[in-house]
């Protein structure tokens, strides 16, 4: 059951509603483990990685009730070390480190998985935490981290913009002894809701969302209720759907001041946007998409996580489009899956030059990475004829229900 049977030549049309941020309850879930009370989580997103997350969790001895509304009793966390085999899959896991480490001083993880979209190097959450006062060792496939008594607030400049290690950083002070700056700090809507988590925790942090946190350390943590915010890149991917199938959709339970790049983009390849409090209308009023010139970058820049899906909309648009990807280094493996149904792209280095055509082909094409796996489901959608996509075990990751909330909107995905 890891393959779609998809008939194409489809226009996507309806309401769907967006699932809570997998980007923001992944950390937060992690971040229970700083805290000894319990904790209620609203608009946690059903999908295998953060039923990983929850799996990890319950191996460190915490108590988790699992119905609409996330319930989780941390107070039974007894255990440093989780197994390689639940780490190894998702790169999320890395935001264990810092926790474990404030909670017991001292942390045996295994390194991360994730996708296979680049190196995925973890030197920045590992430099971060030894500034604040971590002792660590790298060993073959493992961290080996220790540290007595609390961290030490300190000013940090972040080499590298990283959403991660902001992240961890960010973690490990909440319960420092001191004041911790992160300078050149990330600034994604996800680093804004962690914030707003542990400071109704009782942690003290400001300037989430810049690229200046300030985090005053606190001793203890208490306990609180959260709902995650929506999802902005499954937001950005159901907007796609109805523009590359000249469609019209409204999405609803979402945010739309974190889309406005995404926003900006889509209205420079013709559609037609109206926004509310928490929905978002795109029209393409029967019409092909025009081609962008689009280069990735760091919040509150465009998306990199939604660049795929916007290569799919320069495949069948008019003109010819350049996508630039600024920050995965091996973000391109869906281009050989989008050339084998029909479309005319071209890989220089780090940029794809696309040659809008009307239509795409179907074919038989292989998932490789969660955002990649979405765009070809798409591309079948769009596709002429009946396109069968593998491995879609990387789709389920990251998008709630999502081949259903499709048919809904008029396409014809059978999960065979
Ligand atoms: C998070 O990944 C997201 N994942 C990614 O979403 C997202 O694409 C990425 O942020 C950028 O926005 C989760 O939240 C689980 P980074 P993360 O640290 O934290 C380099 C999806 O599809 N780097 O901001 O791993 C890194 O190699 C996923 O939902 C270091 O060099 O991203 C990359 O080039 C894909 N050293 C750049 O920084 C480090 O220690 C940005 O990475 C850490 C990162």
């Amino acid at each position: 059951m890891d393959k779609f049977f998809i008939i194409g030549s489809k226009s996507l049309n309806g309401n769907v509603s967006i699932s809570g941020s997998k980007n923001a309850a992944l950390p937060i879930l992690f971040m229970s483990i700083l805290t000894e009370e319990k904790i209620k989580i609203r608009n946690i997103p059903n999908l295998t990685d953060v039923n990983i997350a929850l799996e990890l969790l319950e191996y460190l001895g915490a108590k988790i009730k699992h119905q609409k509304i996330l319930y989780i009793d941390p107070s039974s966390i007894n255990n440093f070390s989780p197994p390689y085999d639940l780490i190894k899959k998702i790169r999320a896991s890395i935001w264990i480190l810092a926790p474990l480490l404030t909670r017991f001083g001292k942390a045996k993880i295994f390194f991360p998985g994730g996708c296979q979209i680049g190196k995925r190097p973890i030197d920045l959450h590992i430099k971060g935490l030894i500034k604040l006062g971590a002792t660590i060792n790298l060993e073959k496939n493992c961290i080996n981290a220790s540290i007595k008594g609390r961290f030490q607030g300190k000013y940090i400049l972040m080499k590298k913009n990283s959403v991660g290690a902001t992240i961890t950083i960010m973690s490990a002070a909440a319960l420092a002894q001191g004041i911790t700056v992160i300078d050149n700090a990330a600034q994604e809507p996800e680093i804004i809701d962690i914030a707003n988590f542990l400071n109704t925790l009782g942690a003290n942090i400001i300037g989430a969302g810049s690229n200046k946190i300030f985090i005053t350390g606190v001793l203890k943590l208490k306990g609180g209720t959260h709902q995650i915010i929506p999802d902005r890149i499954e937001t950005g991917t159901f907007l796609v759907a109805a523009a590359v199938s000249q469609g019209k959709i409204i999405c609803h339970n979402t945010e739309p001041k974190h889309l406005k790049s995404v926003l900006v983009k889509l209205t420079e390849a013709g559609a037609n946007i109206n926004i509310g409090k928490n929905w978002i209308k795109l029209d393409m009023r029967g019409k092909r998409p025009k081609s962008l010139n689009i280069h990735t970058a760091p919040y509150p820049g465009f998306p990199t996580d939604m660049q795929s899906q916007f290569a799919l909309l320069n495949t069948i648009s008019k003109g010819v489009g350049n996508i630039t990807e600024t920050i995965f280094e091996n973000r391109f493996n869906y281009v050989s899956e989008l050339i084998n149904m029909g479309a005319k792209i071209k890989i220089k280095k780090n940029t794809i030059v696309c040659y809008g055509i009307p239509i795409l082909s179907s074919a038989n094409v292989f998932c490789t990475d969660l955002r990649a796996s979405a765009t070809l489901v798409l591309a079948g959608c769009i596709s002429k004829g009946v396109t069968i996509v593998n491995k879609t075990q990387h789709l389920i990751r990251g998008y709630e229900l999502f081949h259903k909330k499709l048919n809904k909107l008029g396409a014809d995905i059978t999960m065979i």
